[in-house]
């Protein structure tokens, strides 16, 4: 599995940084939503599921998190800890977020409003689907 990773210039000078994000420049999707998780609990886990079409970038404003990372062959673990790079979140891979500072900030942008028909909840039914299609 390839780990794809955008680099997000920083346009900071001596007042401080300022990062962009423009679709079609350093995001290859129409940006349809963004969200952000904050306040994480300690010890918190989430995600737990994969996307069917969905494209995302994570992107961890402050603090840091973890990212699981699985195709349904391999599995792996990847920690977001700059606002300057983003971490691509492709269709058909199941994520599970965890070791969330307390003061972590994630930004996802999203290709696609919400749709919970869009989710896969049940890695069962997540590794039978990629795998019958390999
Ligand atoms: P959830 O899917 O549990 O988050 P995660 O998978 O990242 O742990 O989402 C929590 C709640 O927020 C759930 O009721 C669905 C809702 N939600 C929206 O309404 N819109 C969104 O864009 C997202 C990501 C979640």
């Amino acid at each position: 599995m390839q780990i794809r990773y955008v680099n997000i210039a920083d346009h900071g000078d001596e007042r401080g940084s300022l990062i962009v994000f423009e679709q079609y420049k350093n995001v290859p999707f129409d940006i349809k939503r963004t969200y952000c998780v904050y306040g994480t609990k300690l010890g918190v886990r989430r995600g737990f599921h994969a996307h069917k079409e969905l494209n995302q970038i994570a992107i961890v404003l402050h603090g840091s998190c973890s990212f699981l990372l699985d195709d349904g062959v391999t599995r792996k673990n990847v920690e977001l800890n700059s606002p300057t790079q983003g971490l691509f979140i492709d269709p058909m891979i199941w994520h599970e977020m965890f070791d969330f500072t307390h003061d972590c900030v994630l930004l996802m942008l999203a290709s696609e409003v919400y749709d919970e028909s869009d989710y896969i909840r049940n890695y069962d039914e997540f590794s039978a689907s990629v795998n019958c299609n390999k």
